[in-house]
């Protein structure tokens, strides 16, 4: 079908790319909608499996086969000790969704057999994708603090687990419901950049790594999982709720884009902002520290007021991973090791429907130039 009114939609906005039956937002109500499930019931009823099974598989998983899926997934969890090494050798300045993006890009290498043409290899791939990048994530933790790395234990869920390799503690069952909450929340959102780069590079029938990898590279970027980041050096930077009110305004009058703030398609709020908002009150409020809670609070109310700007999700995300000892250069990261059951989902769709994407400029260079004759 051609564009007859040659019209471009700056940044995509409002365009329909694709059918897809994963994921739905409604921005006016404001509303997510998950394999047909609302993100708040989502979020209060399944733990991060039965969600990363939701996305892959299209349903909610029997008893008997999320056991399976549990089982499956704990037993992907190693990486490979060459990528462990990776993770030792490379420089700590590096930045550390580079250094993620480099270690699935090597996965991908060791994996000799990543093309998309057997179904049951491409499933098996993306759970070792789901149950491996929280392994990568985790050993970067470790490394980035001087600490050795902490082994899988496989009598834990994906979320303790995680936490586990991270902290080298049992999170209690407050923290444990948090973590689990944040990693669900994040693990599919529509046709962000990410998961529309994920699908661009899955359009053209390369591999899975390669797409994976895609999603990586945009995710990385301050405007979209990057912001979280941002969301907390801004916390920090503020360092008091009395300064809340200058730091907006001056911020605003230099036309700084505030991390944390602002959505393309909820103007209205965020749902799981929302959500996140309430268990960052809750976990702050349980461990009498609501120092990070008040100063995003009255940095919100400022924002409302002088803009009148949402917060999205990031922006309560990023002092909830801080309470729980996640280091702030590996937030992106975290989120990403969440988004990679959206991706895979995604990555699925694609491939089962494929057209190769390739939509068109708008020409507005010049024409009817020739070459001077020498
Ligand atoms: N801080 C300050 N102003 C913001 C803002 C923010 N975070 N987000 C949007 N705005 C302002 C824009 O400057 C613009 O103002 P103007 O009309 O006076 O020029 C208006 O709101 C509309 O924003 P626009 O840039 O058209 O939105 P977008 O759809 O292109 O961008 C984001 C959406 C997410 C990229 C943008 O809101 C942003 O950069 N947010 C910060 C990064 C972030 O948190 N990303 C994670 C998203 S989940």
């Amino acid at each position: 079908m051609s564009n007859k009114d040659n019209q471009v939609s700056e940044g995509l906005e409002g365009v329909l790319a694709f059918e897809s039956s994963i994921s739905h937002i409604d921005g006016n109500i404001p509303e997510l909608v998950i394999r047909g499930y609302d993100i708040n019931d989502i979020v209060n009823n399944l733990i991060y499996e039965e969600m990363a099974y939701l996305l892959i598989y299209g349903d909610l998983p029997s008893p008997s086969q999320l056991s399976d899926f549990d089982a499956e997934l704990k037993s992907l969890r190693n990486i490979p000790v060459s990528v462990l090494k990776f993770l030792s050798d490379v420089p700590s300045e590096s930045h550390p969704m580079s250094v993620l993006r480099t270690a699935v890009s090597m996965l991908g290498c060791i994996d000799l057999e990543s093309d998309l043409s057997e179904e049951s290899s491409v499933f098996l791939k993306l759970k070792s994708l789901i149950a491996q990048i929280p392994t990568v994530v985790a050993a970067q933790a470790r490394i980035l603090t001087g600490q050795i790395t902490v082994e899988a234990d496989s009598s834990l869920s994906h979320s303790s687990n995680y936490y586990h390799m991270v902290t080298g503690e049992i999170a209690d069952e407050k923290i444990l419901n948090a973590f689990d909450a944040v990693l669900v929340i994040y693990a599919e959102h529509e046709i962000n950049a990410s998961t529309f780069a994920c699908r661009v590079v899955t359009g053209t029938e390369s591999d899975i790594y390669s797409s994976v990898v895609a999603g990586i590279s945009a995710i990385k970027g301050p405007l979209h999982g990057g912001a979280i980041d941002g969301s907390m050096n801004m916390l920090m930077e503020i360092a008091s709720k009395e300064n809340a009110e200058d730091y907006v305004k001056n911020a605003l009058a230099n036309k700084r884009k505030l991390p944390g703030f602002g959505h393309r398609v909820y103007r209205a709020g965020d749902p799981r902002a929302h959500v996140l908002k309430r268990m960052t009150l809750e976990l702050a409020n349980s461990r009498n520290d609501s120092k990070w809670f008040d100063i995003a609070l009255e940095a919100e109310r400022q924002m409302a007021s002088q803009k009148s700007i949402i917060p999205n999700v990031d922006y309560y995300a990023a002092p909830l991973l801080y309470h729980i000892g996640f280091p702030v250069v590996l937030m992106t990261n975290v989120v990403t090791s969440a988004r990679i059951a959206g991706w895979s989902a995604h990555i699925l769709e694609q491939h089962a429907k494929n057209r190769l994407i390739r939509p068109r400029a708008k020409y507005t260079g010049k024409m009817g130039i020739k070459i001077p004759k020498s």
